[in-house]
């Protein structure tokens, strides 16, 4: 499939890409505020990569994934909306706040996907916030990654992006509401490697 990853300049977003250069199956296009450096990570990353703009990234793809800063995910959602069309985006933003003592989830009672899904024409899915930048960049993570969305045509392509870059397996969590859990799961994520300086994920058990 031909795949834009929107931030894709970023730690998640670059590793993400690096995974999927690698696999070799993929186009993908990195996406950035400044078309050169867009094309700077995708001449780094060599393959089936180029590089354009967030709003010209997302022309003629199969799926884009939203990785820019959490804060810039609506922002940026606003801004490819009419490029992006009825094309599938795939958010795996987690808002949080971070202080001294910890790090919490967002307080809206709505997550950051469905607060996408209200700005852009196509389906949204949320996924792959356990995955840390760090861990996709050696081998696959021995790790499940989790997708919630509610229209199945996305959510099959999100669930297929997914099982590319994990070890592990790529789970359908349900409907989009499933985001505010998932974003959420970050926070408790981020304090546990603080806590035991690790990057930790997450394998469900007890599926078949
Ligand atoms: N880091 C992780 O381990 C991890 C794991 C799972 C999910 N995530 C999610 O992945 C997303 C990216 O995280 P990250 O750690 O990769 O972030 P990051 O490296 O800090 O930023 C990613 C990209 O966002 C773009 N950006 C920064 N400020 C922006 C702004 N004001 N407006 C528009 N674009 C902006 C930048 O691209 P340009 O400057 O090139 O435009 C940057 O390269 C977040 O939503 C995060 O929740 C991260």
């Amino acid at each position: 499939m031909k795949v834009a990853i929107l931030g894709g300049t970023g730690s998640f977003g670059g590793a993400l890409a690096a995974r999927l250069v690698a696999l070799g199956e993929d186009d993908v296009v990195i996406g950035s505020r400044d078309a050169e450096r867009a094309a700077a990570a995708a001449a780094e990353l060599g393959g089936r990569a180029s590089g354009a703009t967030n709003v010209d990234a997302v022309a003629g793809c199969d799926l884009v994934v939203l990785a820019v800063k959490a804060e810039a995910a609506l922002d940026t959602a606003r801004e490819v909306a009419d490029a992006l069309g009825e094309t599938p985006l795939l958010s795996v933003a987690s808002a949080l706040s971070f202080s001294k003592d910890g790090v919490r989830p967002d307080p809206d009672v709505l997550s950051v996907a469905e607060r996408i899904q209200e700005l852009v024409a196509g389906p949204v899915t949320a996924g792959l916030h356990s995955i840390a930048a760090a861990n996709l960049d050696e081998a696959p993570p021995e790790e499940d990654a989790l997708i919630c969305g509610d229209d199945a045509d996305g959510k099959a392509l999100a669930l297929e992006l997914a099982g590319k870059v994990v070890a592990g397996r790529a789970l359908d969590c349900g409907p989009l509401a499933g985001a505010r859990t998932l974003e959420g799961l970050t926070a408790v994520i981020v304090n546990l490697n603080r806590r035991y300086k690790a990057h930790a994920g997450i394998r469900v058990s007890g599926l078949s």
